[in-house]
C-alpha cells in the first residue's frame, strides 16, 4: 500500500475516532459476547430461590426486572424477613462497573456473587449446602453436566453460570444511545438541553463513562455539607477519614426505573435525586425548568430489556 494511502486511512480514521470520543458518555455495545447455554442455565438459579438457606429468596427477589433489575423497596428484605442495609442497584449493565458494591468491595461480578449468597442479612448459605442442594436435583444435575461433562456440580460452576447471565443482562439501543451514534432527531429539543445542563452544570465529571457513572467513587457533598449520617460508604471498608460519604458513582442507566434512589433509597423521585445533587455536589443555583430538562434528558437513558429475559430454557 502507497504511503499516502496509509496515511490517508490513518487520518480518516482519525477523525471518525475523535467523532465519536467527543461525548463524555458511550453507548451500550449492542451485542456482548456471552455462553447461551451457561447464561439461559444460570438465568434459572437467578430465579431460583434454592440459593437461600429458608428458601424464601432469590436473587431476582432484590433485583426485580420490572423495576429496572433493582429494588423498589428503599432496602431489600433477605432470609428470615431480615432487612437489608442498602439499596440494591440494578445488574442491569453491571458488568461495566469499575467494582462492584456501593463501595466497590468486589472487584468483579465473579468476586461480587460471594457477597449475597453467603451474608446473613441476604441468602445466607454456604458452599457446601449448595453444592449438596444442587447435587440432588436431578434437572440441574443433568443441565451442569451438558456443559461441564462433569458428575459432580461445583460451587465454582454455579458462580460461572450466574455471571454468563449477567453479562448478557446490558440494555442497549436507549434513545440516548442512538443520538449519540447520530441519529439527532431521537431526542427532543427539552431532552437535549437536559443534556446540555447535564454537561456544563457537571454532572458529568462524575456521571460519564459508558455507565453514565459505575467508574470512579465520590463524595456525596463535595460542595454543600450533606447532613445525614451514611452507611455502607468506602471508609467502613478502608478506615480513612477522606472516605466518610465516598461511594461508587451509581450508573443512570435506566434511572428513570430504579427509583427509590441514593444508597439508603431515602429519595423518592428522579426530580429529587437531581435537585439533591445540583445542591450537594454542585453547589449551583438552578430553575424549576432546568431540573425537569436534566429529567427528561435522564429519561433517555433507557434502553432495551435484555432479550436474554424473553428467551426460553432450550436446555430444559
Ligand atoms: C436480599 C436482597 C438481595 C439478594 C437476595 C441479592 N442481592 Fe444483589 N444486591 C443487593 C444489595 C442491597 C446490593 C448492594 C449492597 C452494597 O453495595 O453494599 C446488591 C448488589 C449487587 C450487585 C452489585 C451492583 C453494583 O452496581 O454494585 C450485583 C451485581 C448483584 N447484587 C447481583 C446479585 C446476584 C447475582 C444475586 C444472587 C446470587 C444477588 N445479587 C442477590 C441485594 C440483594
Ligand atoms: C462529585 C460527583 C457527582 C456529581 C458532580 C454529580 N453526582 Fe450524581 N451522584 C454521585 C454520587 C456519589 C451519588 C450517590 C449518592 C448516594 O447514594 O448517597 C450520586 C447519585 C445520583 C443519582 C441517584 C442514582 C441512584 O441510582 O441512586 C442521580 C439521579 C444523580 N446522581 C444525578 C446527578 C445529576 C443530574 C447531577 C448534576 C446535576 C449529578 N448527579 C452530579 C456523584 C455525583
Amino acid at each position: 500500500m502507497g504511503r499516502v494511502v496509509k496515511v490517508l486511512i490513518f487520518s480518516l480514521l482519525l477523525i471518525i475516532v475523535s467523532a465519536h470520543s467527543k461525548e463524555p458518555i458511550t453507548p451500550i455495545p449492542s451485542k456482548l459476547a456471552y455462553d447461551k447455554k451457561k447464561a439461559l442455565l444460570g438465568k434459572m438459579l437467578f430465579f431460583d430461590p434454592v440459593l437461600s438457606m429458608d428458601r424464601s429468596v432469590s436473587c431476582a427477589s432484590c433485583h426485580d426486572f420490572d423495576h429496572g433489575g433493582a429494588d423498589p423497596r428503599p432496602v431489600s428484605i433477605g432470609v428470615n424477613g431480615q432487612k437489608g442495609r442498602v439499596n440494591s442497584p440494578t445488574v442491569y449493565n453491571a458488568i461495566f462497573n469499575f467494582r462492584q458494591f456501593w463501595n466497590g468491595r468486589a472487584k468483579d461480578l465473579k468476586e461480587q456473587i460471594h457477597g449475597p449468597l453467603h451474608s446473613s442479612f441476604e441468602m445466607n448459605i454456604t458452599k457446601e449446602e449448595i453444592e449438596k442442594r444442587l447435587n440432588a436435583n436431578a434437572f440441574y444435575k443433568k443441565a451442569f453436566k451438558k456443559i461441564y461433562k462433569k458428575t459432580k456440580i461445583t460451587y465454582d460452576q454455579v458462580i460461572d453460570v450466574i455471571v454468563e447471565f449477567e453479562k448478557a443482562l446490558i440494555t442497549p439501543d436507549s434513545r440516548f444511545d442512538r443520538y449519540l451514534k447520530g441519529e439527532k432527531n431521537s431526542l427532543t429539543e427539552q431532552e437535549k438541553r437536559g443534556y446540555m445542563l447535564f454537561k456544563r452544570l457537571g454532572c458529568v465529571t462524575c456521571h460519564n463513562g459508558i455507565n453514565v457513572g459505575g467508574n470512579s467513587f465520590q463524595h456525596i457533598g463535595t460542595i454543600n455539607f450533606y447532613e445525614k449520617s451514611v452507611i455502607g460508604d468506602r471508609f467502613e471498608l478502608t478506615g480513612r477519614e477522606f472516605d466518610k460519604k465516598r461511594f461508587k458513582v451509581p450508573s443512570l442507566r435506566n434511572v428513570e426505573l430504579t427509583a427509590p434512589y441514593f444508597h439508603d433509597g431515602s429519595v423518592k423521585t428522579l426530580k429529587e435525586a437531581v435537585e439533591k445533587m445540583t445542591y450537594y455536589n454542585l453547589g449551583t443555583e438552578v430553575t424549576e425548568q432546568d431540573i425537569e430538562d436534566i429529567v427528561a434528558f435522564l429519561k433517555t437513558l433507557t434502553g432495551k430489556k435484555p432479550t436474554i429475559l424473553s428467551d426460553g430454557h432450550e436446555n430444559r
